[in-house]
């Protein structure tokens, strides 16, 4: 007997293999939304306070010298996970405090040292500002930047 593909053996690889694909399909689409939902920003509440301070961070240029996530500029230090550096990563209140206190030294005046502007916010655009940093510092970025020593 000659070896030949019947009309049923094709078929059966056609259905077999799409079936096949498909659930490869469906179960990496399951596993890229675990993913996202477990360990991304999405989980992390999205509040209104956040959401201001993001654009205090817009309207006042603050990305013309920083990189938040490697997005930026590269004159002053990343600030992505400057809250982690600065040991207030799960306290709003000390966030809030440390920024305010490190806005309103500023310019620093350290001869050599890059400056940067004094700003002179409200106490409410400070602590949106710094929840704003506390949200986008909980992005996982798998370790990026590798600056946590300071
Ligand atoms: C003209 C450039 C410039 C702009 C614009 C600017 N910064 Fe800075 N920023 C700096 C420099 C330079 C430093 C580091 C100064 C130092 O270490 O003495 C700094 C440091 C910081 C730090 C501390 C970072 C760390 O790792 O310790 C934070 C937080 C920060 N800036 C937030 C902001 C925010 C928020 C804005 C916008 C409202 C902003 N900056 C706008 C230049 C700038």
């Amino acid at each position: 007997m000659r070896e030949v593909m019947t009309k049923s053996m094709a078929r059966n690889i056609f259905y077999g293999g799409s079936i096949f694909f498909i659930l490869l399909f469906l179960g990496l689409t399951l596993h890229s939304h675990a993913y996202i939902t477990g360990t991304s920003t999405a989980s992390m509440p999205l509040t209104d306070s956040v959401a201001r301070g993001k654009r205090v961070w817009e309207a006042n240029a603050c990305i013309n010298c920083h990189t938040i996530h490697g997005e930026g500029a590269y004159f002053a230090p990343e600030v992505g996970n400057v809250m982690t550096r600065w040991g207030v990563i799960d306290n709003p209140e000390d966030a809030f405090q440390t920024l305010k206190g490190w806005i309103e030294a500023q310019p620093s005046g350290v001869e050599g040292r890059r400056q940067m502007p004094r700003y002179h916010f409200s106490d409410e655009e400070i602590r949106d500002l710094a929840n704003f940093l506390i949200w986008a510092n909980k992005t996982d970025l798998q370790g990026w930047p590798p600056n946590n020593a300071g």
